[in-house]
Parts: C-alpha cells; sequence; structure tokens
C-alpha cells in the first residue's frame, strides 16, 4: 500500500537521521516528476499541494491525478498533504478529498498573511488535530512565522520560533509534526543580504522537543536556473537567493525531517519551457516543452532525494493503513 500518513514516513526519517522532501504540485506533469524521481531513488516522498493549487484544478483534477500517481507506485510510500490549511472547513475537504496528512498553519489568520495571536493558533491547531487523528490522518503544526510571499500563504514579517513556546504548543494542541522559523521565507527571494538562518535557535529546539521537525522555505533557488530563465527572455533580479544545500544538509543533521521545496519546482519547470520556445519558435505542441520540463524537474527531485539522503529508503518499512494509524492516536 502507497498512501502512507506524514506521521508514519516523517518519524521513521528522524528516526534514521535522513529528511524527506514535501514538493509542492499543480498539475499532471509535476506529480509525473515527483513519483518517478522516488520510484528512480527509491525514495519515500510527500506530495504536497497548497489551497491555491487546490483552487486552480477545481479539487477533483489533482485528486485522481494524485489517486494515479499512488495507484501506479503501490511500493513506495506516498503521503499526501496540504500545504498551509487555513481552517478547519478546508482541512475537512483535504480529508474527503483523500490525503493523509495535513498542516494547519494557525501562525497566520484565515487570510493566509495576517499573523495570530498564541491563543488562536492553539485554538484552531487542536480542532484540526482532533478532526484528523480520529481519521488517522497526521497534522503538521507551525510557531513563529515564516516569511515570503506567494499565492495564498506568506507573512510579510519573519519571527523566529521560541524553543519553550515550541514545546508548550506540541503539548498544548497534539500536533505530529512542526514547522519552526529559523529565518527561511517562501519564493525566490529570500535575502535582502547574506544568508542569515539561526542554526542556534533550530539546535535549542532539536533539544526540547520529540517530534519532526519541518523547513519551509527551503528552496535552493540554482543560479543555474535563474541565468537559464533571464537568458530566455525572463526578467528574474539578481537579488533571488535561496538556501544552499550544505544549509539545508547542516538543518537536517541538526534535527529537521520535512523538507518544503516549491519554488525550485517552478524555476526547473520555467527555465525548460522559456528555453525550448526561444530556441524552437516554431513549435506549438505542449507536449514539446511539458515533456522535457517534467524530466528537468525528475533530474531536480532526484538530485535532492540524494542530497536529503532519502535515498534507498522506500522499502525499510511497510506502509500502515490509516485505521491502523487512527489506532495509535
Ligand atoms: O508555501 C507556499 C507554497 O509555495 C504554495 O504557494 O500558494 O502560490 O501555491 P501557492
Ligand atoms: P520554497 O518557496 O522555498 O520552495 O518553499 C515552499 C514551501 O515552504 C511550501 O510550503
Ligand atoms: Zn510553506
Amino acid at each position: 500500500m502507497a498512501l502512507t500518513s506524514g506521521k508514519q514516513i516523517l518519524e521513521e526519517a528522524k528516526k534514521q537521521g535522513y529528511a524527506v522532501g514535501a514538493y509542492n504540485v499543480n498539475n499532471m506533469e509535476q506529480i509525473q516528476a515527483v513519483v518517478s524521481a522516488a520510484r528512480a531513488t527509491q525514495s519515500p516522498v510527500i506530495i504536497q499541494t497548497s489551497i491555491g493549487a487546490l483552487k486552480y484544478s477545481d479539487c477533483t483534477y489533482l485528486e485522481y491525478l494524485i489517486k494515479a500517481a499512488i495507484a501506479k507506485n503501490q511500493d513506495i510510500p506516498i503521503a499526501v498533504h496540504l500545504d498551509h490549511g487555513n481552517s478547519l472547513d478546508f482541512v475537512v475537504r483535504a480529508i474527503e478529498l483523500g490525503f493523509s496528512s495535513v498542516m494547519i498553519d494557525g501562525s497566520l489568520m484565515e487570510d493566509g498573511k495576517t499573523a495570530s495571536t498564541y491563543e488562536y493558533n492553539v485554538r484552531i491547531t487542536r480542532s484540526v488535530v482532533e478532526y484528523a487523528h480520529a481519521r488517522g490522518v497526521s497534522v503538521e503544526g507551525e510557531i513563529g512565522t515564516i516569511g515570503g510571499s506567494e499565492d495564498s500563504v506568506g507573512s510579510e514579517k519573519i519571527s523566529l520560533t521560541d524553543p519553550e513556546e515550541a514545546k508548550k504548543f506540541i503539548d498544548d494542541t497534539g500536533v505530529d509534526f512542526l514547522a519552526i522559523a529559523i529565518g527561511t521565507s517562501h519564493g525566490a527571494y529570500k535575502f535582502k543580504g547574506s544568508i542569515n538562518l539561526a542554526f542556534d535557535v533550530l539546535e535549542n529546539i532539536k533539544n526540547i522537543i520529540d517530534i519532526p521537525i519541518v523547513l519551509h522555505g527551503a528552496s535552493s533557488v540554482p543560479v543555474e536556473l535563474v541565468s537559464e530563465i533571464n537568458k530566455h527572455g525572463g526578467k528574474m533580479s539578481s537579488g533571488a537567493t535561496g538556501i544552499p544545500t550544505s544549509s539545508i544538509q547542516k538543518a537536517i543533521k541538526l534535527g529537521v525531517s520535512k523538507i518544503n521545496v516549491d519554488t525550485d519546482s517552478r524555476l526547473a519547470i520555467t527555465a525548460t519551457v522559456r528555453r525550448i520556445l526561444m530556441e524552437h519558435p516554431d513549435k506549438f505542441d505542449p507536449r514539446d516543452y511539458l515533456g522535457p520540463a517534467r524530466t528537468a524537474l525528475t533530474n531536480l527531485i532526484i538530485t535532492k532525494m540524494q542530497d536529503f539522503k532519502t535515498a534507498g529508503h522506500a522499502k525499510d518499512y511497510v506502509s500502515k493503513s490509516l485505521d491502523d494509524m487512527k489506532k495509535l492516536y
């Protein structure tokens, strides 16, 4: 069985000291790239969708595309995760679609932009934990705020996670894994000046909490992809910077088990599509540029699976059903 709880996948990763990438998807080619890379490297994987992606696909299209990926890859543990859920209603919808894992981002209000209070965060997260655990579905919470802005999520301000508050939040809510803020942000422009991550905060958090830790805004924004985009008519500014792979690997050593990646996938696809359309202005069959974009994305994810040390762990354990997971809560 392939559909696996996020909790099982991440607890296995934490036990063995590797991390699992959670790759955002919006369409068929991205889903195919994620599972092809997982198959090629024999890696457990998390496919995740934002609320924006679900709305873009009318929910049902992504639901069935992801179900197809799972049906074809029964021997690989795959969690299907809602990224940055903003309300119990949306979480219920995702679970009805068949998701095995959800995030409730109560660090922000329902608009996905305004910072909330601790009390609000606990209240909404607890309501989601109660609903999801009764169905065997795992829950990611967030304490502290990640910066940056994308379609449906993004705070103007970063506020680093307070380790003591993180511990209290876990006790107050019962979440299965926790997103923390150590200076990363969403999108392609992560740092105004030099790259600055609070590894000391991560270490302090790791020393006092016992559940898997999640790093959002973890794309590397490879310079070669940015230059490829700009070489072929793009206009990304020189301020595009991400988290170097060495910093991601350091974060994994310090206890991060789930790494969220969206921007790098967007860059890999855009770089390929721009290049092909510029080099072959005669082409107009979407397969001529979406096929190579899918291959470029597969290769990017294969490299990440190797870098995060996820590769080779697909057969380490047998996936439990959500009914079995329900009994563990
Ligand atoms: O964390 C945000 C993800 O990258 C999703 O972005 O809301 O633009 O789909 P999106
Ligand atoms: P990036 O924008 O760095 O890819 O982060 C994605 C993310 O955190 C999704 O939740
Ligand atoms: Zn995020």
